[in-house]
């Protein structure tokens, strides 16, 4: 299943090339189901027809999704809320600021995602097409299961047994509820369900796609999104450049814009040089219904396959060098300065800015002893060389 991912700043039309890239995978055969997961319903403005929570066939092969995240977010985090919600109450928490604390921003859309994985169990789709909310944030936050996974494999399994050991004595002398084994069910849920999504999405028949407009503020926006999108294991296949104005038959007004426009995709261009940018015209109406949104895709493609997988290795690497490794991970327009680096146990500890992820290192580099770092070509590589013994936590500058 192959699985497309749309994103980019409010506005810049993420929801128009995602709806238009699903309507000529189905034209071309595929049976492809296009899913948003924000509350607005742009796919429904997009396509210019009702759709609900489940997928509604639109044209032939082509259907569209609504997700439900507000269910999904009830399905999913409601058991884990509750017991949070009990444990505020005791420490005399007032219940709207309780019922507030419990809400991770994002979470409604992460959990969206989680309708991805059904999909994929379900063999139904040759093509998945999302159309994700502004910014990269709902995709780093799918990392989470990974950040957790040493807390979730170790800690948790523990801490079950430790409660279920002291349940009663605990309750009774700190007056705190304890959580239930239905709570450490649905906590294990979540995390497992979380991780098989974000495997997914970092496997080599996803990718993602950043829509922006040519303006200096959204390419800003979209490199940064491209930084952090490597740096949390997905991979980053094109760009689509939309909304630019036509140089024909200008007057002054619009021929300023073409000028201002053509040297911000001059930017365009060198930053994302490697990856496909791909052009949409501003049209003189918004494009609404399948058979528009097909021609912008195809316009968009100009001829290129909208679904080929990319080629590659992807943004995480590594290569075996004699008696050590060396470990790839791209980070594009990232300096060594701006890169923070830790090893903890069998995790190395990649820091960007306020981006912070925890790769588990394969087990073949585990056991090697890391020699040195840098950052070269949009790229982070960090050398392993074979130790004599190392301590559990050492930090690399
Ligand atoms: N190339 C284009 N020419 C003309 N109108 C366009 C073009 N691309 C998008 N639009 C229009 O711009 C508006 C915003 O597009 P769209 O809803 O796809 O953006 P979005 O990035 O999904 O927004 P949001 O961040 O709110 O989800 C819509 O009315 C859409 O029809
Ligand atoms: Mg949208």
């Amino acid at each position: 299943m192959r699985i497309l991912l749309f994103t980019g700043k409010g506005g810049v039309g993420k929801s128009t090339v995602a709806a238009g890239t699903a309507a000529l995978s189905a034209a071309a055969g595929r049976r492809t189901l296009v899913l948003s997961t924000d509350a607005a319903h742009s796919l429904a403005d997009a396509f210019g027809a009702p759709v609900g929570a489940e997928p509604t066939e639109v044209a032939d092969r082509l259907f569209v999704q609504q997700v439900d995240a507000q269910l999904r977010f009830e399905q999913s985090w409601a058991e884990i809320q509750g017991y949070l919600l009990s444990v505020l109450d005791v420490a005399g928490v007032d219940p709207v600021a309780a019922e507030e604390l419990t809400v991770i921003p994002g979470a409604e859309e992460v959990l969206a995602l989680l309708e991805l994985r059904l999909h994929a169990l379900s063999g139904e789709w040759d093509v998945v097409v999302v159309d994700c909310a502004p910014t990269a944030e709902t995709l780093r936050l799918l990392a989470l299961p990974e950040a957790l996974g040493w807390y979730m494999q170790r800690v948790l399994p523990t801490q079950r047994r430790v409660v279920k050991a002291f349940k009663p004595v605990l309750t009774r002398a700190a007056g705190v509820p304890m959580p239930g084994d239905g709570l450490f069910d649905a906590v294990e849920r979540l995390h497992a369900e979380l991780d098989e999504v974000h495997t997914l999405l970092s496997g080599p028949d996803a990718s993602v796609r950043l829509v922006l407009t040519p303006e200096a503020v959204v390419l800003a926006e979209a490199r940064r999104s491209y930084t952090s999108l490597s740096l949390f294991g997905y991979r980053v296949d094109g760009v689509v450049a939309n909304r630019v104005f036509p140089a024909e038959g200008a007057d002054d007004w619009r021929a300023g814009w073409v000028v201002a426009q053509d040297a911000v995709l001059a930017e365009v261009d060198q930053s994302f040089a490697g990856l496909p940018v791909w052009r949409s015209e501003y049209r003189p109406s918004e494009p609404v219904g399948v058979d528009a949104l097909r021609t912008l895709a195809a316009e968009v493609y100009a001829g290129a396959d909208p679904l080929a997988v990319p080629t590659g290795s992807g943004p995480f690497r590594v290569e075996r060098t004699g008696s050590g490794a060396v470990l790839h991970l791209s980070l594009p327009f990232v300096t060594r300065a701006e890169v923070g680096l830790a090893r903890n146990g069998d995790e190395l500890v990649v820091t960007v800015g306020s981006y912070r992820r925890l790769l588990t290192l394969p087990a073949g580099l585990a056991r090697l002893r890391v020699a040195g770092a840098r950052v070269d070509e949009g790229e982070l590589r960090v050398r392993f060389a074979d130790p004599a013994h190392e301590d559990a936590t050492e930090k690399v500058t």
